[in-house]
């Protein structure tokens, strides 16, 4: 999904470490002295976290804290709003095509329909996929691309899904007994009883996600070794937030995807397929698990 999203600020200067209690929870911010890195917190709930991120151009709708920097030349501030990945709870079919593909300049439906086949051309050119072939899907929404590429090639996908509401629609709407939705957690489950994926896909995902980190590392564990990773994601963060809807935490993707990965591949989709909001923000790549 491509959503707006302010793009990062110049960042915070300086490098250290501190935490806090804001009555909601404990938080530990970062800075690594070359920029603001992702700054966030640990709930009981993991669908409770409040997300710090670097003072940004709109004014401050949530809490605007400074954090008392001795020597920053600039003032240094952070504000913080909470995650809420509510937004993916849809309601119907409508609704969930809605937030999985915003206009951006163009159209929902438009998107839906030029895009889906011609992204399941370049995934069918990334990874070898054949009937053998069991695909994670992580972040399958309805199953929009699964569907697509299970008619193509025969394959069986696992889609995986934060959204309770997301996963009941994809099985409406994938129809096939070679689909599956479930939550991280039962991928989780499975991988630790010795599951293994032949390759995966993550499309307008992990732009999204809380923690990118560990939905990286999951999708590591979670493959074979060799198993290819094909991404298509927002160059630029779009955390869901109840205070302003979409952030950008500053949060770097493709290098997160890097620590775990080896990239083999990397291009972005041709100017006539890209919505024209979202003209050289958006990158795809190819990775591969290489140990
Ligand atoms: C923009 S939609 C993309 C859906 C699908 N990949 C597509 O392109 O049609 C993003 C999906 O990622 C899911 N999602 C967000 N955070 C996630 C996470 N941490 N783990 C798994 N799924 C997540 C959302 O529930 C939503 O269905």
């Amino acid at each position: 999904m491509f959503l707006w999203c302010p793009r990062p600020s110049a960042g915070l200067e300086g490098a250290g470490r501190s935490s806090g209690n804001r009555g909601c929870g404990q938080f530990t911010k970062q800075t690594d002295g070359k920029g603001d890195r992702l700054l966030s917190a640990d709930f009981p709930d993991s669908h409770q976290a409040l997300i710090l991120m670097p003072d940004q151009a709109p004014p401050a709708s949530a809490d605007l804290q400074d954090t008392g920097s001795p020597a920053a030349s600039t003032e240094r501030k952070i504000r913080s709003v909470t995650y809420n990945p509510a937004i993916f709870d849809v309601g119907n079919f409508e609704e969930a095509r809605r937030i999985i593909l915003t206009g951006e300049g163009s159209t929902p439906d438009e998107r839906w329909k030029s895009e889906t086949p011609y992204l399941a051309d370049a995934i069918q050119g990334a990874l070898e996929i054949t009937a053998d072939t069991v695909l994670i899907d992580y972040g399958c929404g309805i199953g929009r691309v699964a569907k697509e590429l299970i008619q193509r090639c025969g394959c069986r996908v696992i889609g995986v899904d934060i959204s309770n509401n997301m996963r009941i629609l994809a099985l409406n709407y994938v129809q096939s007994s070679r689909f599956l939705a479930c939550s991280p957690e039962m991928l989780d489950m499975l991988v630790a009883r010795n599951f293994v994926a032949d390759a995966a896909i993550s499309v307008w995902v992990l732009q999204h996600c809380l923690k990118p980190a560990e939905d990286i590392a999951r999708l590591h564990r979670s493959l074979v070794p060799g198993g290819g990773l094909f991404v298509l994601n927002n160059i630029h963060r779009a955390v869901p937030t109840k205070e302003q809807f979409w952030v950008n935490d500053g949060l770097d993707i493709k290098s997160l995807l890097r620590d775990r990965f080896s990239m083999v591949m990397e291009g972005k989709p041709s100017e006539d397929q890209t919505p024209p909001d979202l003209r050289d923000i958006i990158f795809w790549a190819k990775f591969l698990k290489t140990d």
